[in-house]
């Protein structure tokens, strides 16, 4: 396979992104996290990056699906989608309130990522009216004909954040409130769980030739994830620098999300799309550590234990 260099994954267009190895993308997302770039480093990041979710192509996807795809394939592909259908519009919804207590830059960058999510919200939008099949005259209708095929895990870290996001409704500014939920919004939810879905879905469309234009649009949203996971773990490494208090807040964070992490009846079947569970867990693992190390966050002897037992569950936004 023919690797992209970096900076072609920073420049790449949408037409140009569909030839771009989820791999390079995820080397990307790591590329800058040890500088941490500034907020208005990556507001003006998104300014050239932003691509309209309108150009992409879904003929040849609906094809794939229909004539090429197994039952199987189609059954694992909407069980982990799902998730992130779902998940891009709850985050879309909630970063406002999360916007509401940073500084100025951080509230300019926090405008891009919401405009972010809700393009990827549309994005799914298109994929499961036009690919899947999904029936549905709006956004709200395809939502709820896709919300059956949500797997269950999915409650897990979504329901964490939309109690968090309530709690930080009524105290915006308040530092463990905002720690907490960016614990769980930019470093699991973003850091490991989207970046792994991403990693296995995209791999999947890559090695079968299989949706072209959601291998584009998914890729886009993969660079989109590298300044939203960059600006998170800033804000998580700024926020540990001024109260060294707050790493506690992080790992009791970390320590709920294991918890509800192994608390599942029944696990999403990917050997289909070629991934065992053990190289699931394998690459979750290696996200989150990747990310901690990067940002100096070290962990609490329980919850690093914790961590080597994470179980495979599938969700992202
Ligand atoms: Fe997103
Ligand atoms: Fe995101």
């Amino acid at each position: 396979m023919t690797r992209t260099r970096p900076h072609t994954v920073d420049a790449a267009d949408l037409s140009a992104i569909g030839g771009i190895d989820i791999d390079d993308v995820l080397a990307y997302v790591h590329r800058d996290l040890k500088k941490l770039p500034g907020y208005l480093d990556l507001y003006r990041r998104y300014l050239r990056q932003r691509w309209d979710v309108y150009e992409l192509d879904f003929t040849a996807d609906a094809a794939d699906w229909a004539e090429r795809m197994t039952q199987e394939e189609r059954d694992a592909f909407v069980s982990i989608s799902s998730g992130f259908h779902h998940g891009e519009r709850q985050v879309e919804v909630e970063l406002p309130v999360f916007m509401l207590g940073g500084g100025e830059e951080s509230k300019i960058f926090m405008s891009s990522q919401i405009e972010d999510e809700a393009r990827h919200t549309v994005f799914f939008d298109r994929f499961y009216r036009e690919v899947v099949g999904l029936p549905g005259d709006s956004i709200q209708d395809v939502l709820d004909a896709s919300f059956e095929h949500v797997s269950e895990t999915f409650i897990g870290p979504f329901g964490l954040l939309a109690y968090q996001a309530e709690e930080l409704r009524r105290d915006p500014e308040n530092p463990v409130l905002r720690v907490r939920y960016g614990t769980n919004y930019f470093l699991w939810i973003e850091g490991v769980l989207a970046l792994s879905v991403m990693k296995i879905t995209l791999s999947y469309c890559r090695n079968r030739g299989f949706l072209p234009g959601y291998y584009a649009g998914f890729t886009a949203t993969c660079r989109d994830e590298a300044r939203h996971v960059q600006g998170g773990m800033r804000f998580l490494r700024e926020s540990v620098d001024a109260d060294p208090r707050l790493l506690l807040e992080v790992h009791d964070t970390l320590r709920t999300i294991l918890s509800i992490n192994s608390a599942t009846s029944r696990r999403l079947a990917l050997e289909s799309l070629g991934w065992t569970p053990e190289e699931v867990r394998a690459l979750m693992i290696r996200q989150l550590r990747m990310k901690l190390s990067d940002v100096g966050i070290g962990l609490a002897p329980d919850v690093e234990a914790m961590v080597s037992r994470i179980e495979p569950e599938l969700a992202g936004g």
